[in-house]
């Protein structure tokens, strides 16, 4: 049965991958088509058009897609100047001999297969970084910024005032059974240049495998890249657990992290009896999307709280 999972803010792109998998399409054309609508929305704050920049101002985009059929899988990291970073993604997966390519290589490679360069930074997201940098650093100061010799200062005191960052996760299972899982963000605020979060990485914040279900993660990157969390969600079912046992297995992981650095960590997953889950490790809750064959419209469902 066809089915669309989304992050909190994947809602608008729903529609869209439904109506690839009723008309037939792949589930990977599904992820891509509602993650593009997501990363086309300039209000979006942290991902593609819109997403907020590093801390020298240049909006730098993370973004993978997995075949859970054939366990093939594109990432881009750090990539600049271009506005859907999933299907740059999907590209690698499917043109390049690599799985993951980063910076000016990925760049490079946009081009080569045909992507357009655009403008990333909208006149709110400079606005946002703007707001963000030290009041005492004067107009001159701010465009030096990407020829300064130390960051570090500026970024540890401006992370301090992130008070959210997003990414969007969609899971899709087509007419032919098949799951395909993407993700797609801006990442932290006035990160360091060249930061990757987890969502490019395969394992961490995306993985699918046909045969036992799929995770995305939304949160703190620099803890879900720590603890795989995204694998183990799918290892977990493997071994045996549910869905829900394997995703809150997956938040426990990550208790020691959580309790030292702070933050949250939200997961959506599907199992292969089609079942979708989702958990966050934050108090305030949260809530996913899904959508299957049977529903006309995206039903927005709370997040399971588990504050390890
Ligand atoms: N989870 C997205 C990031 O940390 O960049």
């Amino acid at each position: 049965m066809i089915l669309v999972v989304a992050s909190g803010n994947g809602e608008a792109g729903m529609v869209p991958a439904m109506e690839i998998l009723r008309h037939g399409g792949s589930a990977l054309d599904a992820v891509e088509a509602g993650i593009r609508v997501i990363e086309s929305d300039p209000a979006e704050s942290s991902v593609g058009l819109g997403g907020l920049p590093n801390v020298v101002g240049e909006v730098e985009l993370d973004a993978s897609i997995m075949d859970g059929r054939t366990l093939a899988a594109g990432s881009v990291g750090a990539l600049a100047g271009f506005e859907h970073p999933i299907s740059i993604a999907r590209r690698v997966m499917e043109l390049s001999p690599h799985a993951f390519l980063v910076g000016d290589g990925a760049a490079r490679f946009a081009a080569e297969t045909g992507f357009s360069p655009c403008m990333l930074l909208t006149a709110r997201s400079r606005r946002v970084w703007q707001q963000g940098l030290p009041e005492s650093l004067s107009a001159q100061g701010r465009r030096g910024l990407r020829r300064r010799g130390e960051l570090l200062p500026m970024v540890r005191q401006a992370v301090e005032r992130i008070s959210q960052h997003g990414t969007v996760d969609f899971i899709a299972r087509d007419a032919n059974g098949n799951l395909a899982c993407g993700v797609s963000t801006s990442g932290w605020p006035w990160k360091y240049p060249g930061r990757l979060g987890d969502s490019p990485v395969i394992g961490a914040g995306n993985y699918v495998d046909n045969r036992y279900g799929a995770a995305a993660c939304t949160g703190y990157g620099e803890l879900v890249i720590r603890c795989s969390t995204a694998h183990s969600v799918v290892l977990y079912m493997r071994m045996g657990k549910s869905i829900r046992a394997a995703c809150r297995s997956a938040i426990h992981d990550l208790a020691p992290l959580l309790a030292t650095h702070g933050g949250a960590v939200n997961i959506v997953a599907v199992d292969r009896e089609n079942r979708p889950f989702g958990v966050t490790s934050s108090a305030k809750g949260g809530y996913y999307w899904v959508v299957s064959e049977g529903s006309a419209t995206p039903e927005k469902r709370a997040l399971e709280v588990v504050v390890p």
